[in-house]
């Protein structure tokens, strides 16, 4: 199973998908990982460890990919043979085209147990409501936002003391669990 990684920020999860597949707990290869942010870490973390690591270019709108943007990716997904375009702490909504040609070939990471609080900062949005119980959604990704249909979720305590960034913090302990274990169920079903 070959995989092409798609993020903005830090790239814990891309991270802890790699160290899944070193440490014999995933049969799939990373061959490449791309970002919209030049100086993003993800694309650092990818070069430390040999991986192909490209920046997208500049894109014409703030919050979704543009033509040229998506363009650029589906020649690298085609070129790197990918099964799997795997969204992990991508920042923009992803266009119709780049879905049409990769259906039900896009995965991506939530920080909730979606339907509950799509959007941005999911933890934040748990701790406001006031839930007791929130979580992390690996789902397949389709034209609406964090919706698609789901592979896997796991269940996180919000606790009384919980700020934003502890919460988030133990949302992504279950993240980097999460991730590896979706993409072991795909490879299994081939
Ligand atoms: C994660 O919390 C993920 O749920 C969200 O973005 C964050 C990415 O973190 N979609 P990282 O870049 O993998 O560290």
């Amino acid at each position: 199973m070959k995989l092409a990684i798609l993020g903005s920020g830090s790239g814990s999860n891309f991270q802890a998908i790699a160290d899944a597949i070193s440490s014999k707990q995933l049969d799939a290869e990373i061959t490449g990982v791309f970002s919209d942010v030049p100086d993003a870490f993800i694309l650092e973390r990818a070069r430390r460890l040999g991986i192909y690591a490209e920046y997208l270019g500049d894109c014409i709108f703030k919050t979704r990919t543009d033509k040229n943007m998506e363009q650029l990716l589906i020649a690298r997904l085609h070129e790197l043979e990918a099964d799997y375009l795997v969204l992990a702490g991508f920042m923009r909504m992803i266009k119709a085209e780049l879905i049409s040609t990769f259906s039900n070939a896009i995965i991506n990471i939530h920080p909730s147990l979606l339907p509950a609080f799509p959007g941005l900062a999911a933890w934040k949005q748990a701790l406001d409501y006031g839930v007791k119980i929130t979580g992390c959604t690996v789902h397949y990704v389709d034209s609406g936002m964090d919706m698609g249909k789901i592979i896997l979720q796991r269940s996180v305590p919000v606790l009384p003391d919980d700020t934003p960034e502890t919460l988030h913090a133990r949302i992504q302990e279950q993240e980097h669990i999460a991730y590896p274990e979706a993409l072991r169920m795909l490879s299994r079903m081939g």
